[in-house]
């Protein structure tokens, strides 16, 4: 038996899907008993060159993809809400399982995409969408079973904490560490939403949706990006034993209402995001039962979010073999 994969966009997060399930293959099959197999690339420039293998095909049309009932599962791995959305409600009505490592579609439409899920008894993974390579949404699945969490606070845009590290360790300009950044692959297509809050305000929306059950007004939540601090600030404050780091956090107030906020925070050692550097992303929880946790590691690029997207398909497949078993019945 083989699981096949449709698999939409082939950017930097899409190639490292592909190149990850290509890898792990044997990996794979051996942890779920079955081979993989990417069928179908959704790609929007046919004429881009590409390596893959002479099995995959390389497609415009995902109608015909999603009528091939040979396919399994659908992971989808573009920007923004459209076409994003149509695709993968298309897919959901066939009862497919859908995995996303898109934000910004997730952040507005997975309220959405989840019911839709229920409704056609299939699936949604959207690990991958926040905090990169940490599984932060099972554990928070986890964790809610029995804990309460009255706020979370992170660091979550890996683009944002590696500029500001970069400058600060390296000396660097702001405009040499974002391009450095986006060599790396961290930044978005559109960097602005790296720079400016918004990236992390979208997972801090998926984040509250998660652990709250509903998000603030979003045109309520004040969104200050990193653009205004000077390499200046940064070294004085570095002296001082202080680091900027863009805080994105989200606290249940005595009202039941979430108040959120994205902006940089100058913080000390004391504070529990102060040894986040680099690319990499931290969760801090707080919680009635464990007190303050906080989960750390890296936050974006290629294998960081393949990673995600990885878990999500193994998970994604115990849900198949279940539905499987469940069907004749
Ligand atoms: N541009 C994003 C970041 C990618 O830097 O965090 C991961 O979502």
């Amino acid at each position: 038996m083989t699981l096949n994969v449709a698999l939409i966009g082939f950017g930097t997060v899409g190639s490292a899907v592909y190149r990850l399930i290509h890898t792990r293959r044997e990996a794979f099959k051996k942890l779920i008993g079955q081979e993989i197999r990417i069928t179908d690339i959704v790609i929007k420039d046919k004429n881009k060159k590409r390596e893959i293998d002479s099995f995959t095909r390389i497609t415009t049309q995902i109608d015909q993809v999603l009528s091939n009932p040979e396919i399994d599962v659908v992971i989808e791995a573009i920007v923004g809400v459209e076409p994003a959305f149509s695709y993968l409600s298309k897919a959901l009505e066939k009862g497919l399982p859908v995995i996303t490592a898109n934000k910004v579609l997730f952040a507005q439409k997975g309220d959405l995409l989840k019911k839709l899920a229920g409704k056609n008894a299939t699936t949604v993974g959207y690990e991958a969408t926040v905090a990169g390579g940490i599984p932060i949404m099972r554990t928070l699945i986890d964790l809610l079973h029995v804990n309460r969490i009255s706020k979370v606070e992170g660091v979550l845009n890996g683009t944002a904490n590696f500029i500001l590290s970069d400058m600060r360790t390296e000396s660097h300009s702001f405009e040499e560490a974002l391009a450095l950044a986006q060599s790396l692959g961290y930044a978005e297509a559109d960097p602005s939403n790296d720079i400016l809050g918004t990236d992390a305000f979208y997972k801090l929306m998926i984040l509250c949706q998660t652990i709250f059950g509903q998000t603030p007004a979003w045109s309520e939540v004040p969104v200050t990006g990193i653009h205004s601090i000077s390499a200046v600030d940064i070294e004085v404050e570095a002296l001082r034993g202080n680091r900027y780091k863009l805080i994105a956090e989200a606290t249940l107030n005595d009202d039941g209402e979430v108040e959120a906020s994205v902006k940089p925070q100058l913080i000390d050692n004391e504070h529990p995001l102060y040894g986040v550097e680099g690319v990499d992303n931290a969760v801090t929880l707080h919680t009635d039962l464990l007190g303050t946790l906080t989960l750390k590691g890296p936050g974006a690029g290629g294998n960081a979010t393949a990673s995600a997207v990885f878990s999500d398909l193994v998970k994604c497949t115990e849900f198949l073999s279940i539905s499987k078993v469940k069907a004749p019945v």
